[in-house]
């Protein structure tokens, strides 16, 4: 789906400067290819001039923008550069320069994630800061050296820039993050390893396509085996479970009452917590025969919940859904 059509800033308060930072022309054309957006002037340490409105990315180093009347944007248009890494790995901003007057109403914001349409991702639900915190602005003239880190593999530069010759640059350094929970997903097939590292915490993996998906393997709830068969015996009628090998998947933990479990399902938008459910999933499998899962959604969401009372992990498996998936697909947002 053309995603770019997602984008586009709501108000959310005066506190909340992306908000008033709002895209009014990227809409127009399919989006180009990641990657091929920006076209590198080679130098020394990769040296980045940003020349369109929307960029997305997953390129380090030095990047530049400044207001020319070549833009095709007029000016003073909100733009971004979306940046996205490894799973694995966090976003480091370094602010350089800025040149922005605030009279005019220019502005630069670094976010914390990614904003599509005025939804957030991670979720403000599932995310350790505030909102207004993950939203951080400045305008003026001056020389900075303010360092930003993501909590995750997605983090986002907003700007305004209304006058001509104005502009910033920053660095973009891609480090490890030692325990990635939120993990948004741009376009390839990947196994995605979701885990509280044993906290009370939610996680989930989302990518920006309809995509199928399918269990590899989990360990939710349930630390206690006993009471996994117990609830596998005296609720055997109404369970639908699959038995494998290697341990048990339990369906609908949530309607169960679980306090662990597993959530796919989809959205329309960025933030998760309007995310429509599928399926939750619990218990401990390796490879359980369980078949793949398409959601028909423009957003797609795995979603671990953890209460912090287990060490959960889950492994699940996550490619684009093909026309003949979704035509199949028995789970779909609403249009
Ligand atoms: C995790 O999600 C569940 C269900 O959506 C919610 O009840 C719980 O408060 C969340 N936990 C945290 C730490 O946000």
């Amino acid at each position: 789906m053309n995603w770019m059509l997602l984008v586009a800033v709501i108000g959310c308060g005066s506190s909340c400067f992306a908000a008033s930072l709002l895209p009014h022309d990227q809409g127009k054309n399919a989006p180009p290819p990641i990657d091929s957006i920006l076209q590198p002037r080679q130098r020394r340490d990769s040296y980045n001039v940003i020349d369109d409105c929307m960029t997305v990315t997953s390129k380090d180093g030095h990047f530049y923008y400044k207001a020319s009347p070549k833009d095709e944007m007029e000016p003073g248009t909100t733009c971004g550069l979306y940046l996205i890494t490894d799973p694995e790995r966090q976003i480091e901003i370094e602010l350089l320069h800025v040149d922005v007057s605030c009279e005019d109403g220019g502005l630069i914001s670094v976010v914390d994630g990614w904003e599509l349409n005025g939804e957030f991702f991670p979720s403000p639900e599932d995310h350790q800061l505030p909102l207004d915190q993950r939203v951080q602005s400045e305008c003026g003239s001056h020389q900075v050296m303010r360092r930003y880190l993501s909590s995750q593999n997605a983090a986002l530069v907003q700007y305004r820039v209304p006058r001509l010759g104005q502009g910033f640059s920053l660095r973009v350094n891609y480090v490890k993050n030692p325990q990635p929970c939120n993990i948004l997903v741009e376009g390839t097939s990947y196994v995605y390893t979701l885990s509280n590292h044993g906290r009370r915490l939610n996680c989930s993996v989302t990518t920006l396509f309809p995509a199928s998906i399918s269990l590899v393997s989990l360990d939710v709830g349930f630390t206690n085996q006993r009471r996994l068969s117990r609830l596998l015996s005296s609720r055997r009628d109404h369970l639908i479970a699959h038995r494998s090998t290697a341990g048990e998947v339990v369906h609908n933990c949530e309607e169960k009452d679980m306090s662990d479990y597993l959530q796919i399902g989809g959205s329309s938008g960025l933030d998760t917590a309007n995310m429509l459910v599928s399926d939750s999933i619990c218990g401990a499998a390796r490879e359980p025969k369980a078949s793949e899962e398409t959601i028909a959604c423009g957003i797609t969401t795995v979603r671990l919940v953890s209460s912090g009372r287990h060490r959960n992990w889950a492994q699940v498996s996550i490619r684009p859904a093909e026309d003949e998936d979704l035509s199949l697909a028995n789970f779909m947002c609403p249009a």
